[in-house]
């Protein structure tokens, strides 16, 4: 049986879920799923695909980058997906970084308040700057495929520099931003993405050229759509 690892790393705490949440999904093929703690991973040996997590935390969350920098060797060989938590990401249209797709969260994101004129902070929270320390980390390795996510933030919970971080450079309300469908989904993709299984098969399309196309034992098409 072929083994994946979800392994993550986490300031506050929220991060914990999330990983358990994208080892559930991947859990319901065929493939067994370790989640743990970066702390607790030796080594990647016996593993066919590794997901790294961990939130933004003044850049994404250092002992998650130093993770991907030391297994980088490895990660040439065994297919690797990213999830990153945030709570502030700005949204100028970009829908990839370096050429490489990023599934966003939709809820996440928020319209520069002046498109064009970016502010100091709306810069700062581009999905570009956000994920190419990440790139660059597994280069010349490149992810299979990486998810960006709302997080969660409790000042309760929080040291006095990182409320003054979060509050004066992130300026998010806290509260759980966490969107479990859109990380369920993304994760459910990922034995395929992962190539630790087949595609589906896709169904041909209902519309093509702009003319409607009966499938199997549909009724006809309206006539007056045609
Ligand atoms: C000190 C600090 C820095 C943060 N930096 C960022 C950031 O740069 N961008 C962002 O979108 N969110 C940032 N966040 C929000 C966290 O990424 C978010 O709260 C995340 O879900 C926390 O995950 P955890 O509970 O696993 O630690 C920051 C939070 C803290 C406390």
């Amino acid at each position: 049986m072929k083994r994946i690892l979800v392994t993550y790393a986490t300031m506050a705490g929220s991060t914990v879920e999330v990983a358990r949440a994208v080892g559930e999904e991947i859990a319901r093929s065929d493939v067994q799923v370790d989640v743990l703690p970066l702390g607790e991973v030796e080594s990647l040996a016996g593993y066919d695909g590794v997901v790294v997590g961990g939130p933004m935390i003044m850049g994404w969350h250092r002992a998650a980058l130093g993770f991907l920098k030391k297994h980088r060797k490895t990660l040439q060989r065994i297919p690797l997906a990213v999830f990153v938590m945030a709570m502030s990401l700005t949204q100028p249209g970009e829908t990839s970084v370096d050429g490489m797709p990023v599934y966003v969260d939709d809820r996440l994101p928020k319209d520069p308040f002046r498109p064009g004129r970016l502010t100091f902070r709306e810069r700062y929270a581009r999905l570009s700057n956000y994920l190419r320390p990440i790139l660059a980390a597994v280069r010349p390795a490149r992810p299979a495929t990486i998810g960006i996510f709302g997080g969660r933030l409790e000042y309760g919970r929080l040291k006095w520099w990182a409320v003054l971080f979060a509050t004066v450079i992130i300026q998010a309300p806290a509260g759980d931003r966490r969107n479990w469908p859109a990380i369920r989904s993304w994760a459910a993709g990922l034995p395929v993405a992962l190539q630790l299984e087949a595609p589906p098969a896709t169904t041909p399309p209902l519309f093509m050229s702009g003319q409607r196309i009966r499938q199997g034992s549909q009724a006809p098409a309206d006539k007056s759509a045609a």
